[in-house]
């Protein structure tokens, strides 16, 4: 039977060892795994990527106990060792791709060592991936990390189908222009049938480049290379929605002894301050989330309105991230110094403005946070989807609540019953919250309903069913060309 194989950098979940060599498993976060995780669940194909555990770490006793837990998960391990890590990951694909696609040039490294390390590591994954593929398999590639990948695959098995997905937004030609391994990238990225993006304004990004920088012929949607045509379009990333709306529908029903630690503070500030609203963002701590601008906009939120003084709360939840990167590390400390000058200048004996989490939680105390807020306060600078968004809206099963939503966002250009805001707009996202927290019931629910109804019917199982599709119909077309 023809299977689907999913490829990308991390696998759904992250394998750790303990110092006394105990080997435990926890969920990845991001929105490609979270996203990906119940499109894997449903199929009966195989997950490629890295287990998270380094070479340095696998005794024989060591590598068999990872490669137990990730086959539980129909998973299979490519090897990487620390060079690998520091000079592929954090390097290449952290230092250099990530920063470039999301607009910040003055963080881009071009480095020859990382793009050589890029280029081993994405080879290091095409051998898996050959090894494992058979006539007809459907190969899925996903991400920044493994732009070469489909390049590799097709040079060594032409008549298998290749889709790539690239889940961050795709810069315009004149920031892409910039990238000096931009002709190799683009000729990588081309060994894929299918190419898809969040958005229609990446895709036209990726074509515009692929015309000026490699010119190709482009007709439409679809560029001659060679004896192929490849198909690029966009699909916008849904989310599992039943997933979050029953966990949702469970949470309301949940006795007082089966409530989180987070869910009896959240009642208990419910009970002692009535009317305090609770603003919430969840976020990777990356500096394309827009997290320092969101504080500074709430701190001056507090100066323009003190009205609203000991009535709201930020509830800021950031999850550790990338932190061997410098620009994390310096992120990591503008943001405590931030929450600390927040703090430091409005709270009084009962009141504190942010509550700041720098942890991963578990998915029930995301639910706790999702539920228990009157609005989600999400502004990204850049971000190629954010589901944050689409999973707040999700769980808010009666109706209310309010997203304020950046409108860098690839999600954005799907909600548009959303508060939309500029992020670097400081008054305009004071305003924007005042908006929210006034926002009379019934205006919630027009909206709420509306949100609800377009990110319940884009589902992440709809997503991934339109692009396996037109990766078949891709494949299809060409057959009858042969053919013809
Ligand atoms: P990105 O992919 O850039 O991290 P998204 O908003 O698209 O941003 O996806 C983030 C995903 O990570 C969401 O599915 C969210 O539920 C999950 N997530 C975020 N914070 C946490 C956390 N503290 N613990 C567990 N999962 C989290
Ligand atoms: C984003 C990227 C993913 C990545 C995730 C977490 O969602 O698009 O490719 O996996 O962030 O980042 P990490 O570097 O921890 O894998």
């Amino acid at each position: 039977m023809n299977k689907t194989i999913i490829v990308s950098n991390r696998l759904p979940l992250q394998v750790q060892v303990n110092e006394s060599g105990k080997v435990t498993a926890k969920p990845s976060v991001g929105g490609l795994a979270t996203g990906m995780k119940s499109v894997h669940r449903d199929s009966n194909g195989i997950w490629i990527g890295w287990s998270g555990v380094k070479d340095e770490d696998l005794t024989l006793e060591i590598e068999t106990k990872v490669n137990q837990a990730i086959e539980k998960e129909q998973c299979i391990a490519v090897k990487l060792n620390e060079n690998d890590l520091d000079n592929y990951y954090y390097g290449f694909s952290n230092r250099t791709l990530w920063p470039l696609f999301h607009y910040f040039l003055e963080y881009t490294e071009f480095d020859k060592g990382y793009w050589e390390s890029y280029v081993e590591v994405n080879k290091k994954f095409a051998e898996v991936v050959i090894a494992q593929a058979e006539e007809g398999d459907t190969i899925w590639i996903h991400d920044y990390q493994l732009l070469l990948l489909p390049a590799m695959v097709k040079e060594k098995n032409p008549n298998v189908s290749i889709g790539f997905f690239l889940h961050i937004p795709f810069p315009s030609y004149e920031i892409f222009r910039t990238f000096p391994a931009r002709k190799e990238i683009l000729e990588g990225m081309l060994g894929a049938d299918l190419l898809g993006f969040h958005t229609y304004d990446y895709e036209r990004h990726f074509l515009s480049s692929v015309k000026r920088i490699l010119s190709l012929e482009v007709n439409f949607n679809e560029i001659s290379y060679g004896n192929r045509i490849i198909k690029v379009d966009s699909f916008p990333m849904g989310i599992d929605y039943d997933k979050f709306k029953n966990a949702a529908l469970q949470h309301q029903k949940q006795t007082e002894v089966e409530k989180s630690e987070i869910q009896k503070r959240l009642d208990q500030h419910l009970k002692e301050e009535a009317g305090v609203k609770m603003i919430l963002s969840i976020d990777r701590l990356d500096y394309t989330k827009g997290i320092p601008n969101r504080i500074r906009a709430f701190e001056f939120f507090l100066k323009k309105y003190p009205q609203f003084k000991e009535k709201i709360r930020l509830i800021m939840l950031a999850v550790p991230s990338r932190s061997e990167v410098p620009q994390y590390q310096l992120l990591k400390k503008e943001t405590d110094e931030l929450v600390g000058r927040v703090n430091g200048e409005f709270s009084t004996v009962s009141w504190t403005p942010i509550w700041y989490f720098y942890r991963t939680m578990p998915f029930e105390n995301l639910i706790d946070l999702y539920t228990s807020s009157d609005v989600a306060l999400i502004t990204p600078v850049r971000d190629g989807m954010n589901l944050v968004a689409k999973e707040y809206i999700a769980t808010r099963t009666k109706e209310d609540g309010v997203l304020v939503l950046s409108e860098m966002t690839g999600a954005s250009k799907e909600l548009d019953d959303a508060l939309l805001i500029n992020p670097y707009n400081f008054g305009e996202i004071a305003n924007t919250i005042k908006q929210a927290v006034e926002m009379p019931k019934e205006e919630q629910k027009r909206r709420m309903k509306a949100l609800q109804k377009r990110v319940s019917r884009y589902s992440v199982e709809k997503w991934a069913g339109e692009f396996i599709n037109s990766l078949k119909n891709v494949k299809q077309n060409l057959a009858d060309v042969i053919d013809a």
